[in-house]
């Protein structure tokens, strides 16, 4: 497992499984600004930012070709440029925690959660049919077959075919927790008053999502069709999702939690086709350096990448319908203080209302309030 070099492609600097409550609730930001005020002190000049001090790690091990401020490319955030730690709060995910995974279904509670059911099922069926992607399930001796003859007959997808599906994907999933996260802010500022803790976990999911479109776009140079076609789609999605946020701000958290239980199926099926050997563009044992690099994301692993991923999304399908299940009006968001482990979240869909109630209970004994 190369842990930690996940964990700096998704945007993670620590490597700490479990976060304690103090750490998820005061801002990193303010313990490293103030790191960075002492160390400018003790060097006589004046404090540095947080981005200053990435750009000057960054000069140091830039090429001359590029200076320390512009980004050579799109996705130039991996290798070099950007250091330290500056993103939101996220999870980070034992290995264990991330085998500890399930495929699971909310069953739709009312009409308004069949409706998200239903668009969701649309959605992928209809993004399945302009991709190409077909659920044929494997002929039992589908590992006596040449890998050319499963993708010729459309049993499975090659490498350069999942890439674009999960970079489609994640384009889009980067939308909903952004839209609710700035629909809540403008009520908070619109009413006067407090959002009880749901624009950061909102925010947070946006940027990772954001985070697993840069990791992937690392093995990609988009084409003008692809970007014009997701140009298009964010078009349209965002804007109904604006729409429908401010209508029902509990569907459309629904509505993400089944986004979510697909993002999760297709990650699984595609570690299984991994680990069957079916991608061996990604993952296979060649012994051979040239071959190996190809399977890399930076320098960690694809199939660690994927799990990795996995584990993200399966925390937004978690987060989404458990938040719908409750009153976005006037209830507490229960995990803006600290989140159950994949343990939970891998093998529960969501907290019911009671639940969410008592995990915020804990949280105040946690925190020695009463
Ligand atoms: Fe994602
Ligand atoms: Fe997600």
């Amino acid at each position: 497992m190369h842990r930690p070099s996940i964990a700096l492609l998704l945007g993670r600097a620590s490597t700490t499984v479990f976060q304690p409550l103090a750490i998820r609730n005061v801002s990193s930001t303010i313990a490293r600004r103030a790191a960075l005020s002492t160390a400018a002190k003790e060097a006589g000049k004046p404090a540095a930012s947080p981005n200053q001090v990435s750009a000057n790690n960054a000069s140091e091990t830039q090429t001359e070709k590029h200076d320390a401020l512009t980004t050579p490319t799109a996705a130039s955030t991996v290798p070099t440029m950007v250091r330290g730690d500056w993103v939101l709060f996220h999870p980070v995910y034992s290995s264990e925690e991330l085998k500890s995974v399930e495929v699971l279904h909310q069953a739709p509670k009312n009409l308004a959660d069949k409706v998200a059911a239903g668009l969701v099922k649309l959605a992928r069926a209809g993004f399945d049919l302009v991709s190409g992607y077909k659920h044929k399930p494997l002929p039992p001796d589908y590992k006596q077959w040449p890998i050319q003859k499963l993708r010729d007959e459309g049993y499975i997808l090659d490498d350069k075919a999942w890439l674009l599906r999960i970079l489609f994907l994640e384009s889009i999933a980067g939308v909903p927790g952004m839209v609710a996260a700035t629909l809540r802010h403008l009520q908070s500022l619109r009413l006067m008053r407090r959002d009880s803790g749901w624009i950061h976990t909102c925010l947070e999911e946006a940027e990772n999502e954001r985070m697993h479109l840069m990791t992937f776009m690392t093995l990609r140079k988009p084409s003008l069709p692809f970007r014009a076609l997701i140009l298009g789609a964010q078009g349209v999605f965002y804007n109904l999702f604006f729409l429908s946020y401010i209508v029902s701000p509990k569907t459309c958290h629904r509505f993400v939690g089944y986004l979510e239980e697909e993002a999760v199926y297709t990650y699984t099926k595609c570690i299984k086709d991994l680990e069957d050997g079916l991608i061996p563009e990604w993952y296979a044992d060649y012994g051979n350096s040239a071959h190996m690099k190809k399977q890399l994301i930076g320098d960690a692993k694809m199939i660690d990448v994927i799990y990795a991923v996995r584990s993200d999304e399966t925390t937004h399908r978690f987060v989404n319908h458990s938040l719908a299940n409750l009153n976005p009006s006037n209830d507490v968001n229960p995990f803006a203080l600290r989140e159950p482990d994949m343990h939970t979240k891998g093998k529960q869909i969501a907290f019911e209302r009671d639940e969410a109630e008592a995990y915020v209970q804990e949280s105040h004994k946690l925190l020695g309030k009463k």
